[in-house]
């Protein structure tokens, strides 16, 4: 069942959406060679913990950290290691969810680690707009359907491929409600979008092949090719107008 949020609970996962971004911001700021993915891991913990928020992924299905690290060709659900060093060029992928006051809010950014490849900025952009050519058609009236074909249709017309084995999903006083947000087209419509909804919407973009594989720690996904892949992820409220993208700073 899709929920239709209450004034009080959109308020809510405001709150949780600003601070989301800020952790998101501080993160960036503090990313360089040299760093561990576990540092980063600490570090955003500590960020969340600060604002007064729980870090929801922390156990989540048992996963162990609170920040998904994933560099280069992994795609999402990194797992934060003391022994895996960003390095120049490397290209990051950090998904962050935190709870306030039992709201959720779910956000992702991938960022380069010093000077990058043009390619990779590239994958990196297209996979941020991919979002927002997206949520041009999150309005109340349209169907689900309608944003995953504009993201679908964006990337693959720059060649890359949509990772079809995850998909966004509805949030709220839950990390993943209903609906599945797929970043590809169906054959259905899907539902049809209401003002109140919230929904996480979070393309995965690889350079080469949409197909993944997962490794030995049942959470890590990465590319089957070995090409590289981006994640662009925000929490969005549908309106009577304009989608309010909830996890970013105006
Ligand atoms: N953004 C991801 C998702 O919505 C993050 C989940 S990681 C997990 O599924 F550890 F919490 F599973
Ligand atoms: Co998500």
């Amino acid at each position: 069942m899709v929920s239709i949020k209450s004034e009080r609970e959109i308020e809510l996962m405001r709150e949780a959406g600003r601070i989301l971004a800020r952790v998101h911001e501080e993160l960036e700021h503090a990313l360089k060679p040299g760093m561990s993915t576990l540092d980063v891991d600490r570090l955003g913990e500590k960020i969340i913990r600060g604002y007064g928020c729980i870090p929801s992924f922390k156990n989540y299905n048992g996963y162990p950290a609170s920040i998904c690290v994933s560099v280069n060709d992994e795609v999402v659900h990194g797992i934060p290691n003391k022994h895996h060093y960003l390095k120049e060029g490397d290209i990051v992928s950090l998904d962050a969810g935190v709870i306030y006051k039992g709201y959720h809010s779910d956000a992702a950014r991938t960022h380069g680690i010093g000077q990058i490849s043009p390619e990779a900025q590239k994958l990196i952009d297209v996979t941020r707009q991919s979002f927002f050519e997206g949520i041009k058609f999150a309005k109340a009236g349209n169907h689900l359907n309608d944003i995953s074909s504009a993201i679908q249709a964006y990337a693959e017309g720059f060649g890359y491929g949509v990772v079809r084995d995850l998909v966004g999903h509805g949030i709220g006083s839950h990390l993943h409600e209903d609906p599945e947000v797929p970043n590809f087209s169906q054959k259905r419509r899907g539902i049809l979008l209401r003002p109140g909804m919230t929904l996480a919407i979070e393309p995965m973009i690889n350079e080469g092949s949409w197909d993944v594989v997962w490794m030995d720690d049942d959470w890590t996904v990465v590319t089957r090719d070995g090409s590289l892949s981006a994640h662009y992820e925000n929490t969005i409220l549908i309106t009577e107008g304009e989608p309010e993208i909830l996890s970013l700073l105006k």
